[in-house]
């Protein structure tokens, strides 16, 4: 009986040290120290045993039980140590590791433009305001003195959604919508996006953007216009800068001009940059017409002012120096990075 507990327990320990997991320590507890294990076995075989012998062989089998339960228990034990150490040394956070870099773009050349331009409006009390891209024919060009058949018209022909609304061609018809409201005195500016059936090239594109301009009051005289644009583009395009105001037509402005500015590349000399001349035109602009302001329901006779409109674009392409208008729609990050 003695020899047999001994290869039990020996059987035991060596199960349990081929055990590599808690699952077998569990399989080596129920095939030893189970109900219908072998150390149970041995106790229900008692009844063969003569009976006083009983007391020895049971305090035997407890002790054998005993030491294998033990020896169970450590390897138990030292098996989860290890199992959960393997688990920190995984779960081990390295904070020298570079981070993830979140992708979140770039800000776009005509955003930084018009950010830059509207700094300088705001800075001059003039309020940043926005109209509709889908716009009535009537404010687009009837308000404007634009009438039907005007050849202006011509000249901006656009996308018409039907016969009264189009894809508006210029940001003026926020000037009407503005002045339409009554409430004066009117500083603003109305950045947003117009709309031409140009055909896609360097310098023209079929959804570009403007920056429109108008100020109505008591007094205000051309100028106040050639004031307001001359410190514009200093401010934009640095001190030295010159304006040159030439006489042009707009419907809806009289008298009307371009403005061109002394090549900030070149200073004037004559380079690429600005075809040899010295300029670049950068806007138009004028008083704003009699009628225009009868039609919007103010009296031409007490209130007088200009306007002026501005290409987004142009300011974006002149100031950062890009040759190609295409290249601000691609919307490529390794280019907008530039910016
Ligand atoms: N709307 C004109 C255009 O798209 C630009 C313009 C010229 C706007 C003169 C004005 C202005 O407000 O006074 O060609």
């Amino acid at each position: 009986m003695k020899e047999k507990l001994q290869s039990i327990k020996d059987e035991a320990l060596k199960a349990i040290e081929a055990a590599d997991a808690p699952e077998k320590l569990n399989d080596v507890r129920v095939k030893f120290l189970g109900k219908k294990g072998e150390l149970t076995a041995v106790l229900k075989s008692m009844k063969d045993v003569a009976p006083q012998e009983r007391p020895k062989v049971g305090q035997l089998v407890n002790e054998t039980r005993a030491s294998i339960e033990k020896v169970l228990e450590e390897s138990k034990k030292k098996m989860e140590r290890a199992i959960r150490e393997e688990k920190m040394k995984q779960e081990v956070i390295d904070v020298t590791l570079p981070a993830k870099k979140n992708m979140v773009g770039h800000r776009h050349p005509n955003t930084i433009a018009l950010e830059e331009v509207e700094r300088i409006f705001v800075g001059m009390g003039y309020e940043v305001v926005e109209g509709p891209e889908v716009e009535y024919d009537l404010y687009n060009f009837e308000k404007l003195n634009i009438p039907d058949g005007h050849p202006a018209k011509d000249e901006q022909d656009t996308f018409y959604i039907n016969k009264d609304i189009v894809l508006r061609t210029q940001t003026s018809p926020v000037q009407a919508r503005v002045m339409e409201q009554g409430k004066l005195p009117i500083r603003m500016i109305a950045p947003g996006r117009v709309f031409r059936s140009d055909e896609v090239d360097a310098t023209h594109s079929p959804s570009f953007h403007q920056i429109e301009g108008l100020v109505i009051d008591k007094n205000i005289s051309f100028a106040d216009l050639k004031g307001t644009l001359e410190v514009f583009a200093k401010e934009l395009f640095g001190p030295e800068t010159k304006t040159k105001f030439r006489p042009h037509h707009f419907p809806f402005t009289e008298p009307s001009a371009e403005v061109d500015v002394t090549c900030f590349k070149c200073g004037g000399k004559g380079c690429r940059f600005c075809k040899g001349s010295g300029w670049i035109e950068i806007l138009g602009c004028g008083m704003v017409h009699p009628h225009v302001l009868e039609m919007c329901g103010i009296d031409p006779e007490e209130y007088t002012g200009f306007a002026f409109g501005v290409g987004l674009e142009r300011i974006a392409l002149l100031k950062y120096e890009i040759d190609d208008m295409r290249l601000l729609y691609e919307n490529d990050i390794r280019f907008l990075k530039q910016f």
